[in-house]
C-alpha cells in the first residue's frame, strides 16, 4: 500500500481511511483433497495476498473496490438483499460473508468503506477467495464488536464456500489464512482440528509457486464431482469397517477393504488415504530437516493427483517434469487442482541460475504465460495498523 492507494482511496470514497488490514493467500505443502474427509493438511500461509484500506461507517453502507476489478468500479452491498447475483464478482464473496453472519445472529450495525489491492493472483490454487472471506470477517468483526474468536470466524467463512457458493470445500483455505505463522507451515487434523506448526527454514531451501494461468473451467462442478466420489466411498466402507472418518484409516486397513468399491471409487479413495501418509510422513520429513525425503513426498502426491484423483492436467504436469528435470528436490500441483499453481522445493545451492528457458517453452507449448514467485512465509489475516 502506497500513497497511491490512500489517494485512491479519498478519491473513490470522499475522505480518508482508517485501518490497514492483511489477508494472506495460503500454498498447501502437501495433503491434498484430504480436508473434506478429516485428513491431514500441511499449508503455509503467503506474503502474498489482499491489503485493505478500511474506513468504518456510522450507517450500515457497504462500498467495496478493489484494484483487480477496477472496472466494476465501487461496489455497494445492499445489505437487505442478499441473494448470489450471477456477474456481481467479488461481491458476491461480500454478500456470502453478510448473509452468513446474519443466519448465525449476527446483524450489521455499521457498514464501511474498503479499498483492496491484491499482491495474490486470483483463480490460482492460492486461496484467494479465503483470503478475501477472512479479511471481511476481520473487517466486519472489528467494526462490530462482535467478538467473533478466530475459529468461529473460519468456520463461518466456510459455511460462506458451503452454503452460499455452493462449493462443498473443507476447512484448509480458511483455516491457514486465518492462523498462518511467519516461517511456519500448518500440520493439522482436519477432523479434531489438532494444530502443529512446523518451522519451514527458507536458508535450505526455495520453494517456487508457478502458476499456470489456466482458467479453470467448470471447477467448481468437478471439485464438487469429488466431494461427492469420496463421500460415496466412505459410506460403502462404513458398511465393513467401524470408522468415522477416511482421514482415520491407514494403509495397511484400507486395503483389503478397498475391492469393496468399483474401480474409480478405489482410486479415488487410495489418493486420500495415501495422502495422508504422505502428509503425515513428509510432516516428519521437514521436522527432521531431511529435504530430500520432503521433495520426495510431494512429487509422489502429484502422481497421485494425477493418476488416482485425477484433478491435473497437462499443464501442471509439464511443469512438475521440468522442474525434476532442472534438479527440483520435489514438485507438485497444489490446491484444488484442474489448472491453477505448480509448487517446486529446491535446494538453495541449486536453484536454476534462470527459468526463462522453461518460461518461454510453457508459452510456445501452452500459448499463456508462466507466472513464477518465490513462496515467502506470512502470519495470518489481521488489521496492520492504524493509518490516520
Ligand atoms: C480447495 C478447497 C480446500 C481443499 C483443496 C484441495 O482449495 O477450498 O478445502 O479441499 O481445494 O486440497
Amino acid at each position: 500500500m502506497n500513497q497511491n492507494d490512500y489517494a485512491t482511496f479519498e478519491k473513490l470514497f470522499g475522505h480518508k481511511p482508517h485501518h490497514i488490514y492483511f489477508s494472506p493467500g495460503r500454498v498447501n505443502l502437501i495433503g491434498e483433497h484430504t480436508d473434506y474427509s478429516g485428513g491431514y493438511v500441511f499449508p503455509m500461509a503467503l506474503s502474498l495476498g489482499i491489503f485493505g484500506l478500511v474506513r468504518k461507517r456510522k450507517d450500515n453502507v457497504i462500498r467495496v473496490y478493489s484494484t483487480d476489478f477496477s472496472n466494476l468500479g465501487v461496489l455497494e452491498i445492499d445489505i437487505e438483499t442478499l441473494a448470489y447475483k450471477p456477474g456481481f464478482s467479488f461481491g458476491n464473496y461480500v454478500q456470502g460473508v453478510l448473509y452468513i453472519l446474519k443466519t448465525a445472529g449476527y446483524n450489521l450495525n455499521y457498514g464501511f468503506d474498503l479499498y483492496m489491492h491484491a499482491t495474490l493472483p486470483t483463480s490460482a490454487g492460492l486461496s484467494s477467495s479465503a483470503a478475501l472471506e477472512m479479511l471481511l470477517f476481520e473487517i466486519i468483526n472489528d467494526t462490530n464488536g462482535f467478538n467473533l474468536g478466530p475459529l468461529d470466524k473460519v468456520k463461518l467463512a466456510k459455511r460462506v464456500e458451503n452454503e452460499y457458493m455452493d462449493v462443498a470445500s473443507g476447512i484448509m483455505d480458511q483455516y491457514a489464512v486465518q492462523f498462518g505463522k511467519k516461517d511456519h507451515a500448518l500440520f493439522l487434523n482436519t477432523h479434531t482440528l489438532k494444530l502443529d506448526y512446523a518451522p519451514v527454514d527458507f536458508n535450505k531451501m526455495t520453494l517456487f509457486l508457478m502458476n499456470t494461468n489456466k482458467r479453470r473451467n467448470l471447477e467448481e462442478s468437478d471439485y464438487n464431482e469429488r466431494f461427492n466420489a469420496v463421500k460415496t466411498g466412505t459410506e460403502i466402507l462404513q458398511k465393513y469397517h467401524d470408522f468415522t472418518v477416511l482421514g482415520e484409516l491407514d494403509l495397511a486397513v484400507f486395503k483389503p477393504l478397498m475391492n469393496h468399491l468399483n474401480p474409480q471409487l478405489k482410486k479415488r479413495l487410495r489418493h486420500v488415504v495415501s495422502e495422508n501418509a504422505r502428509t503425515k510422513q513428509a510432516f516428519d520429513a521437514l521436522q527432521n530437516n531431511d529435504l530430500m525425503a520432503f521433495g520426495k513426498f510431494m512429487t509422489a502426491s502429484h502422481m497421485s493427483l494425477r493418476d488416482d484423483f485425477e484433478v491435473s492436467c497437462e499443464e501442471l504436469d509439464f511443469l512438475v517434469e521440468a522442474n525434476l528435470e532442472l534438479g527440483a528436490l520435489g514438485a507438485r500441483m497444489t490446491g484444488a487442482g484442474f489448472g491453477g499453481t505448480m509448487i517446486a522445493i529446491y535446494e538453495k545451492d541449486h536453484v536454476p541460475a534462470s527459468f526463462e528457458t522453461l518460461k518461454k517453452a510453457y508459452q510456445k507449448k501452452f500459448d499463456k504465460p508462466l507466472d513464477i514467485y518465490t513462496a515467502k512465509s506470512a502470519d495470518g489475516a489481521k488489521k496492520i495498523k492504524g493509518v490516520a
